[in-house]
């Protein structure tokens, strides 16, 4: 049976899960869905089995993704499902979020949605679990997304988690972060470490840096992903003070050159 399972990720944590149901499903396209950016109209995936992979940023879908949801065509798949990886939760409304698109526009929602927790990236507010502790992370997550891909495999329906709680923080930050989002790279800024790779530049899954005087500026299309802050190999970007000290994530199962992949090119 063929799989489409469309895919953003700033810091391959929803690559790897991605990757990991592929490998267990077989017969698995896999589409970044930064890749179809560039692309207009409706996106119709010929595959029996559709899913969509990706991250929670603020009790949501990131902004990439919520777009995109609007675009898919789910036609006449027989299982729709989406795995969306958190660092603490946040999962259930993301789901419904993303369900309800679905629904309203092509009155077909989701079939399972799944959360699974790995180690958190958003370096603008906290340092990524290091260590033991990321390590710790990592073997659960790998376990769960190992149950999920067989869930998957046997199409089984799964009714989306629900918490009203999430629900409430969805209400409250998501509308900031929709109204934000793209312009909260201004926070963004580039030290004389700076070796002028352009690594920034390739993993940015929006495009959204250029190189002027061979240092990055940030255009404020800016999807949040922080995937420049965490991949710049000498750390040599950050979100105000405190990113100094931090470390930085890349999950350690994707390459650099995979989270440059997502896009087709990078004009
Ligand atoms: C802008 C932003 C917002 C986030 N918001 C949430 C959230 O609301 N809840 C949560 O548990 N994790 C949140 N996270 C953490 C990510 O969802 C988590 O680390 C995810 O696995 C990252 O996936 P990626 O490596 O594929 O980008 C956020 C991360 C970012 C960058």
């Amino acid at each position: 049976m063929k799989t489409v399972i469309y895919s953003f990720s700033g810091t391959g944590n929803s690559l790897a899960a991605a990757k990991k149901i592929a490998a267990a499903l077989g017969e698995t396209e896999l589409v970044p869905i930064a890749s179809l950016e560039d692309t207009a109209g409706s996106v119709l995936p010929a595959a029996e089995r559709i899913g969509i992979v990706c991250p929670v940023y603020f009790s949501g879908l990131p902004l990439m993704v919520a777009s995109f949801a609007e675009r898919l065509e789910p036609g006449s798949a027989q299982y729709l499902f989406a795995v969306l990886t958190h660092g603490g939760g946040g999962e259930s409304a993301a789901l419904r979020q993303l369900d309800s698109i679905l629904r309203q526009r092509k009155g077909r929602g989701l079939d399972a949605g799944f959360g699974v927790m790995m180690p958190g990236n958003y370096i603008m507010m906290y340092e990524s679990p290091m260590g033991q502790k990321q390590q710790e992370i990592l073997a659960k997550a790998d376990e769960e997304i190992a149950a999920i891909a067989a869930s998957v495999s046997r199409m089984e329906k799964v009714a989306l988690p629900s918490s009203l709680i999430n629900r409430i923080l969805y209400m409250l930050i998501y509308p900031w972060f929709r109204s934000h989002a793209r312009t909260d790279d201004k926070k963004f800024s580039v030290t004389d470490a700076c070796i002028s790779c352009g690594t920034c530049v390739e993993v940015c899954p929006a495009k959204n840096i250029g190189l002027v005087d061979k240092k990055p500026v940030w255009k404020h299309r800016c999807e949040l992903c922080c995937s420049c802050i965490h991949t710049c190999p000498v750390k040599a970007i950050q979100a105000g003070a405190r990113t100094e000290k931090w470390g930085r994530y890349r999950n350690p199962d994707v390459t650099v050159a995979e989270l440059k992949m997502q896009k087709k090119d990078t004009s």
